[in-house]
């Protein structure tokens, strides 16, 4: 069985008398502890996607089933619950609390979650040991988007859902956010979807999602996806 099956997905927005379909009649599947990248242009409706998979909004039309669980069927607080606990989002642009240092913003999301790690763990796990004590001003923006994906693991989540992950990053830094986060899905076993513009990624991903206004126009599957290592970025 699929962990993630995404089944005939419409998502209407209406702007005054405007609706604009940002996603029609989308059905694909991921499986549990995949590296899946999410590729399209912008207004395609890549964000739309993980957010519903997120819980972060709801279907028009269609269903989302999460680990046997039909997500679109849950009530407010039933979906609160489930991001609260499954899901790990990770931003373009980090979104940490500047008042919190970073052992303080990663408690933060732990006391969320019905069964967290410890935030040392996850910090220890991103490579940010020595930094507990900084404030997200004294980190560079690879080690904010290191400690907003100890955030988002430090909840223990089944899905870390990341939206244009290295969008602010330089390549080499990106290049090491993306090693990351293949490793949250290899080593941690969380089920990792990434939405970019970067298709250098594709390679290494297990599965490749590319959409076009709001409909799904390939998914591919890499039997042998290469080392992040070797993409030449
Ligand atoms: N809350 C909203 N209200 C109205 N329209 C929306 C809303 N969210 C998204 N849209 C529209 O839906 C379409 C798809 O948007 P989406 O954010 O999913 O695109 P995207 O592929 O993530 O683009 P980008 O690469 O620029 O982030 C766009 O036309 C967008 O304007
Ligand atoms: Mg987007």
């Amino acid at each position: 069985m699929e962990f993630i099956s995404v089944k005939n997905v419409s998502k209407d927005y209406k702007k005054g008398s405007e609706v604009i379909h940002s996603l029609n009649g989308v059905s694909v599947d991921i499986k549990q502890g995949d590296f899946t990248i999410i590729l399209g242009q912008s207004g395609s409706g890549k964000s739309t996607l993980l957010n519903l998979i997120g819980g972060m909004d709801c279907v028009t039309s269609g269903e989302i089933i999460v680990d046997g669980d039909n997500i679109s069927k849950k009530n407010k607080n039933q979906l609160t619950d489930y991001r609260r606990t499954d899901v790990g989002y990770v931003f373009q642009f980090y979104n940490l609390i500047p008042s919190l240092n970073v052992l303080e913003n990663v408690r933060l999301a732990a006391r969320l979650s019905k069964s967290p790690i410890s935030a040392e763990e996850a910090i220890t796990a991103v490579g940010l040991k020595d930094r507990m004590k900084h404030f997200p001003s004294e980190m560079s923006g690879g080690e904010m988007q290191r400690v907003s994906i100890a955030r988002a693991i430090c909840k223990n989540p089944k899905i870390l859902l990341c939206d244009e992950p290295t969008g602010a990053l330089d390549s080499v830094t990106g290049e090491k956010i993306w090693i990351l986060l293949h490793k949250m899905a290899t080593q941690y076993k969380k089920t990792v979807i990434a939405v970019t513009h970067n298709a250098l990624v594709a390679p290494a991903a297990d599965r490749v999602i590319q959409i076009k206004d709001g409909k799904i126009i390939s998914v591919q599957d890499n039997e042998n996806p290469v080392a992040l290592e070797k993409v030449a970025w």
